[in-house]
């Protein structure tokens, strides 16, 4: 069934992604951005968009009457995060609730949110399920938390039918999608840099962690498969429900074999040094997503390590010949 859809965030990195999915499948989108971290020319071409605030915009358009919104429209830097917290409180939490409430004035019927394995903090034990403790260890991740909370209440409060997508690591691209962050942060696109000749060296933050290699593992998941998660969780979400799944392929790779890996993929020597841990990293993170393969029917398909560089790394060559 064609749903008519409204994407918060659709001009960012994994909403550029979904939104271009979305359209694939025969849906019609609405993309809402205020062009913060996002770029216009990131909009799938099909999608109407809407340059405004995530909640103010939505607002004013969900008049038109819409089957769902996914809300990909976030401030996500962690280290930022705890220097200025108000700018998640708000940002984060203050802008979603209104968005909740408008969705709940027009009766709109359907939410995908982007939640975070950031909302679990340090995890007891490996692979984390959606029934872990909930600790997070940063602003981020509490906002995205409260969140969470929100729409358990206004979905069972007024039959809204949510879901909640725990995104472990993202990574690869989709076509001309894929990471543009201005402020880069993030392993892979950081270690292509190099590559690329845009930066000296990676840092490696910690070579101490109690791992295989002493170097901190996360689960790598591709854009792509993550993209489509969002699709499945639309056929089923359920009103007056609020579900959540965590989206990992649910294995760990350390840092060491990720800058490894980027050199295999690249032909590029990448020199690293040892740097100090990141306050706040945990050791690993890696996902059960059993639970969304389960329920969603949801399988990864590109959950290979080295298909997952190869793909940011033909994205990132093309955007430096573009
Ligand atoms: N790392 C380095 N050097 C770098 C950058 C990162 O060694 O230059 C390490 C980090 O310390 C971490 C791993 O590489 O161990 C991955 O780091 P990323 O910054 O790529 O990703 P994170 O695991 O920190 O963050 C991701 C999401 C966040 C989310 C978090 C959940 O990007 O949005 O998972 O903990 F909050």
């Amino acid at each position: 069934m064609a749903l008519k859809l409204i994407v918060t965030g659709g001009a960012g990195y994994v909403g550029s992604v979904c939104t271009a999915r979305l359209l694939e499948a025969g849906h019609e989108v609405v993309v809402v951005d205020d062009l913060s971290t996002g770029h216009a020319d990131a909009v799938p071409d099909g999608a109407r968009f809407v340059e405004g605030d995530a909640a103010e915009a939505t607002a004013s358009l969900l008049g038109e009457g819409f089957d769902g919104v996914l809300h990909f429209a976030a401030k996500s830097l962690v280290g930022e995060s705890m220097t200025d917290p108000a700018k998640y409180w708000h940002g984060n939490v203050i802008t979603s609730i209104r968005l909740l409430d408008a969705m709940r004035d027009h009766g709109t019927p359907r939410l995908v949110f982007s939640s975070t394995a950031a909302t679990y903090g340090e995890p007891e034990s490996s692979p984390i399920k959606e029934t872990s403790p909930t600790r997070p260890t940063n602003t981020y991740g509490a906002s995205k938390l409260a969140i969470d909370h929100a729409i358990t209440s206004y979905a069972r409060a007024h039959g809204l039918a949510a879901v909640s997508l725990r995104y472990f690591n993202v990574a690869g691209a989709y076509g001309s999608y894929g990471e543009r962050h201005t402020t880069e942060t993030h392993l892979i696109p950081l270690v292509l840099q190099v590559a690329s000749g845009n930066r000296e060296d990676v840092k490696i933050f910690g070579d101490d962690y109690p791992t295989d290699d002493g170097t901190a593992v996360r689960d790598y998941i591709h854009v792509v498969d993550l993209a489509d998660a969002h699709l499945l969780a639309l056929q089923h979400a359920v009103a007056g429900e609020h579900r959540v799944y965590n989206l990992g392929n649910g294995t760990g790779f350390s840092v060491q074999q990720v800058i490894e890996t980027c050199r295999e993929v690249t032909g590029h020597p990448i020199p690293a040094a040892v740097a100090p841990r990141r306050a706040g990293d945990p050791a690993v993170l890696v996902a059960s997503s059993d639970r969304a393969r389960e329920e969603l029917g949801w399988k990864p398909e590109r959950a290979d390590l080295t298909g997952i560089v190869a793909d940011a790394w033909r994205f990132a060559q093309e955007r430096r010949n573009a």
